[in-house]
């Protein structure tokens, strides 16, 4: 087990995750450099196994590669239908949290292998796509470090926000608060320049963001961009203030 939570190595907190999804992928080294060294902290892995969702990315090699060149954090999230038989592949690839989906885990397994995840000195998550309703994970919030709320299908980047999805981020500070838990919110799909600061004063603390910055000619200005806001952001938290 880590000896500090995920909270306290992401901090300050809200920071953006950038999925890489729908970046160059021929350019991935190139792009991760340039993302490290405008100050991006955290880097979303979109693994998807063509089963799970209809589509297929990267896997363990691709992770294990990149690993080599930069210090940032790996929040790998599985879009597979295996998590149990394959999350290993993940943590021996360099991933420093994973996320698996709430969906294709039997309800018996899932604490097991969140303790698994855990026990090898890996955070863990669990995600819910954006028919599944926050109490099916209430049993389980107390063991994992983050929840990952999908505002899109997964599958594809570049979707538009699903904001229904939203209320979920609510719920989740609701009860956080009321069972005294830690668990990080984030949120995965859609997120723009122009939706950010309400998902965010929602209280989603690490958004994912990916085709807004890639659609972008120059997606270095524009990562650099989302750095400020979320600067901004975490300052009027801190202080109590409104923004914007
Ligand atoms: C969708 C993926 C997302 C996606 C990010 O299945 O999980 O991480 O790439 O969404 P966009 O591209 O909308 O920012
Ligand atoms: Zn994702």
């Amino acid at each position: 087990m880590k000896n500090k939570s995920l909270r306290e190595i992401l901090l300050p907190l809200p920071k953006i995750s950038v999925s890489i999804l729908n970046s160059d992928l021929a350019n991935l080294y190139k792009t991760v450099k340039k993302l490290e060294f405008v100050g991006t902290k955290v880097i979303h892995l979109d693994v998807m196994d063509g089963n799970f969702v209809p589509n297929l990315t990267f896997g363990p090699p691709v992770i294990k590669s990149l690993r080599k060149y930069t210090k940032c954090f790996f929040d790998v999230h599985l879009m597979v239908n295996n998590p149990k038989e394959s999350f290993l592949w993940y943590i021996n690839s360099g991933a420093d949290l994973i996320v698996f989906h709430y969906e294709v885990v039997e309800k018996k397994d899932i604490e097991k292998l969140v303790y698994e995840i855990k026990n090898r000195n890996v955070y863990c998550g669990i995600s819910i796509k954006p028919n599944t309703p926050v109490n099916k994970l209430l049993p389980y919030l107390k063991f994992v470090d983050l929840v990952l709320v999908m505002t899109v299908e997964p599958g594809f980047g570049g979707q538009k926000i699903l904001s229904e999805c939203l209320s979920k981020v609510k719920e989740l500070v609701k009860i956080r608060q009321h069972k005294k838990l830690d668990f990080i919110i984030s949120c995965d799909g859609g997120i723009n320049e122009s939706n950010i600061k309400d998902i965010i004063n929602l209280g989603c603390e690490l958004p994912v963001v990916g085709n807004a910055i890639f659609c972008d000619t120059d997606f270095v200005k524009k990562t650099k961009k989302f750095n400020i806001l979320t600067k901004k952001l975490e300052f009027c938290k801190k202080n109590k203030i409104s923004y914007g």
